[in-house]
């Protein structure tokens, strides 16, 4: 981000033309080999949360600050599966409950804090968070729940690699928002780049066609595909480039990649996440997973062909707005269908689409 576009009264010019910063999806707050016995402090959707895991080494979350006085339950310790705050003592279980007080004190059910529901999702943890709803107790039922790939899980995918990239100053939206915008994909992504960084490879250029429609079957997906192939001097190259099949699963916190080489077998799996931990800011982060014919050295030329490519969106993102009526042309994809499905993640607000 340059100087101009983290002046705090332009963030919040531009912060004001969008819908509210955290749609209602699954995010993932950390990876799960990362959370312990200790409560591990983390931050979502203007939320300070606790992680810990619980007797059945279940993961849990519950808000960060005592119920009591407002300590930081971070710098407790976990007993007997609860957090036991570092103040006056108090535990309180993975629901948010206090079960426990010294003295021989008996908590009330009134005594209790936020909780949410989790997810462990192929080595990443996700808490759902609801747009609106700061109730404290047990967290109610998710609308849904993030799809686990079973190749995956039975081990015909392994890990490959991740890549944590940290901030970026945009909205979840826009990420979104990007696979129906079909005119930017020749003027930003035209370029073919050395894998994970911005050079340039001369004389090649990148050809995309892209398409983009909802699940039939389940309201809160819809689908991205991106066929590239590589042109030199003018002439697409038989055979060359790959094919990327994304699936949206909510509002942008989760993002499955699909992608196939056209010149030779091999599947490679990557997920994207988006966790907006403040407005206008999403922490990003990569994982990815590979067949037996996926070497891992051509696993991270395919996502760094990705991420450099990506990267190449993100100096448009941060310094945009959200033009809420869009002045659209015959070459725009179907931005407003996007919007409308997009808006069924504020279900308590509007979503200013
Ligand atoms: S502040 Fe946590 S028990 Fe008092
Ligand atoms: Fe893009």
């Amino acid at each position: 981000m340059n100087g101009l576009s983290g002046d705090s009264s332009l963030q919040a010019e531009r912060e004001a033309t969008y819908p509210p910063p955290y749609p209602e999806a699954w995010y993932v707050v950390a990876r799960a080999e990362d959370v312990s016995d200790r409560p591990t402090q983390v931050r979502v959707a203007g939320n300070q949360l606790v992680l810990f895991r619980d007797g059945g080494r279940r993961v849990r979350a519950i808000g960060a600050y005592c119920p009591h006085m407002g300590a930081n339950l971070a710098d407790g310790v976990v007993r007997d599966g609860c957090v036991e705050c570092p103040f006056h003592k108090w535990r309180i279980d993975g629901e948010g409950q206090v079960v426990r007080m010294p003295d021989g004190q008996r908590p009330e059910p009134r005594h209790r804090t936020r909780s949410w529901a989790v997810e462990e999702l192929h080595g990443w943890v996700c808490i759902y968070h609801r747009h609106g709803d700061l109730d404290p107790g047990p967290a109610p039922e998710p609308r849904y729940l993030p799809e686990r790939l079973p190749e995956i899980e039975q081990g015909d995918l392994r890990l490959c690699g991740e890549y944590d990239a940290g901030p970026v100053h945009m909205h979840l939206l826009e990420f979104v928002e990007n696979s129906v915008d079909f005119q930017h994909f020749a003027p930003v992504h035209g370029d073919l780049r050395v894998p994970w960084t911005n050079v340039r490879v001369p004389g090649m250029r990148l050809e995309h066609e892209a398409t983009w429609r909802r699940d039939d079957r389940e309201p809160h997906v819809s689908w991205f595909e991106n066929s590239a192939k590589l042109v030199f001097r003018g002439k697409v190259i038989p055979s060359s480039g790959a094919v990327a099949v994304v699936r949206l699963e909510g509002p942008g916190g989760i993002v499955r990649f699909d992608f196939s080489l056209n010149a030779r077998p091999g599947r490679l799996v990557m997920f994207q996440s988006h966790t907006p931990v403040a407005p206008l800011t999403q922490h990003v982060r990569f994982r990815w997973f590979g067949d037996s014919n996926m070497s891992k050295l051509q696993a991270a030329f395919i996502v760094g062909n990705w991420v450099s490519q990506w990267r190449q969106d993100i100096g448009i993102w941060e310094r945009k707005i959200y033009q809420q009526k869009p002045l659209l042309s015959r070459g725009d994809g179907p931005v407003h269908q996007l919007r409308k499905w997009y808006s069924q993640f504020y279900p308590s607000a509007r979503a200013g689409a």
